[in-house]
């Protein structure tokens, strides 16, 4: 692509090049984040569970925003609409970021219902022990504390906000899917399937999941 010519104005600042990587451990994370397809069927430990979904979606600020708590990713004036479910090998369950638990919502393994492919493909993270389903409450966005604003009723704009919403999630957990070693990758999941199974009420929607384990295990004497 031909470089486009510049207005008359400034000179643009230049970027210096980055920095050596080891100490800044988010450039770190930035350089690493990546969508990694592949899982080995290795549990997480409890801390790290924790600290993922903390850092998916956990409550970061007692006083945040409108009167609420602050999270870890934004959302259209605070309203917090998407809720993060994590299918577990025994269950699906809720996460509760206020008291920061899960809450068991369906039991059973339910991992495959969390991704959209039909039974003659492979679903290449059908080992990984965590997935995490992304449901937007459309309510929520209509009652938000935040300003009165009327694209929150519009429902355009509300698909629009609840997206972004669960981008910005999502982003969050790829970071820290890189800065730990995780693997982790975004996709589509089984729409239907999820509705029917959980227990949603009307303006829950189902929208997307995000699978996230352990890389598989390289043999011996292999490097990464
Ligand atoms: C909105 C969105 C939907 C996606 N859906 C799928 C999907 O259904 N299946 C899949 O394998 N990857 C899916 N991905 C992952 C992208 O293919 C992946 O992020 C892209 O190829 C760039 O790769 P990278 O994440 O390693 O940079 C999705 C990503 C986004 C942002």
């Amino acid at each position: 692509m031909r470089p486009k010519r510049s207005p008359p104005g400034p000179a643009a600042p230049r970027l210096p090049r980055l920095r050596s990587a080891a100490r800044n451990l988010l450039i770190r994370a930035l350089r690493r984040r990546q969508t990694t397809r592949a899982f080995s069927d290795r549990k997480l430990s409890a801390e790290m569970l924790s600290e993922l979904l903390w850092a998916a979606f956990g409550v970061n600020r007692t006083r945040g925003p409108f009167g609420d708590v602050g999270r870890t990713a934004a959302s259209a004036s605070n309203a917090q609409e998407i809720d993060v479910y994590v299918a577990l090998a025994d269950g699906i369950y809720q996460y509760d970021a206020r008291q920061h638990r899960l809450e068991l919502v369906v039991p059973g393994d339910l991992r495959a219902l969390a991704i959209s492919r039909g039974p003659s493909r492979a679903d290449p993270g059908v080992n990984a022990p965590v997935r995490l389903i992304y449901v937007a409450d459309v309510e929520r966005l209509v009652h938000a504390r935040g300003f009165r604003e009327p694209g929150l009723r519009d429902p355009q704009v509300q698909r629009a906000y609840y997206y972004v919403d669960t981008g910005l999630i999502a982003a969050n957990v790829y970071l820290f899917a890189a800065a730990t070693g995780l693997a982790a990758w975004f996709h589509n999941c089984n729409r239907a399937g999820l509705a029917a199974r959980l227990p949603l009420r009307e303006g829950q929607r189902v929208l997307f999941a995000q699978t996230v384990g352990y890389p598989p295990r390289r043999p011996r004497g292999t490097r990464r």
